[in-house]
């Protein structure tokens, strides 16, 4: 199977913690590589635009807010099968639901607050990765 890159964000609650690392080592250790990645502060329009899908959602204007809380680590992640392989790894989106051993079950504190988001398609990661990177800055 050819490669395939997803893209992938750790969110406040983990880089308040520092766990950026331990976040990155689940993903290398399973056979995702980092090919892109960089620490940034999201401004509250681009938080609105990246999750504008979620905009009648009651939850919206909370998750917004909680993703301009703090810094983020956004991430261009490759290999076999990424954007699947990369969901496994992280788990449910509720941390109470997810497997053991996954992203969210270890690290996540609530189901908005559970430290990660990654593409749910190949279509979703191509627009999500152009979202924040340019060619140039990927490099595999
Ligand atoms: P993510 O994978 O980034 O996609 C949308 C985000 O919205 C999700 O992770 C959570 O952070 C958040 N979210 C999803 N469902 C809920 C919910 N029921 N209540 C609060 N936040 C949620």
């Amino acid at each position: 199977m050819p490669k395939q890159r997803t893209f992938s964000i750790i969110k406040p609650d983990a880089t308040a913690r520092s766990i950026t690392g331990k976040i990155n080592s689940k993903f290398e250790e399973q056979g995702l590589r980092v090919v892109a990645q960089k620490r940034l502060r999201m401004s509250r329009l681009q938080a609105r635009e990246f999750y504008i899908i979620h905009k009648d959602r009651p939850f919206y204007e909370e998750l917004v807010e909680y993703m301009v809380s703090g810094p983020v680590v956004v991430q261009v992640l490759e290999g076999e099968n990424a954007v699947a392989k990369n969901r496994e790894i992280m788990g449910a989106t509720d941390p109470a639901k997810a497997d053991a051993g996954t992203i969210r079950r270890e690290f996540g504190e609530n189901i908005e607050r559970n430290s990660v988001h990654g593409s749910d398609s190949p279509e979703n990661a191509e627009a999500e990765i152009r979202f924040f990177f340019s060619g140039t800055e990927i490099v595999g």
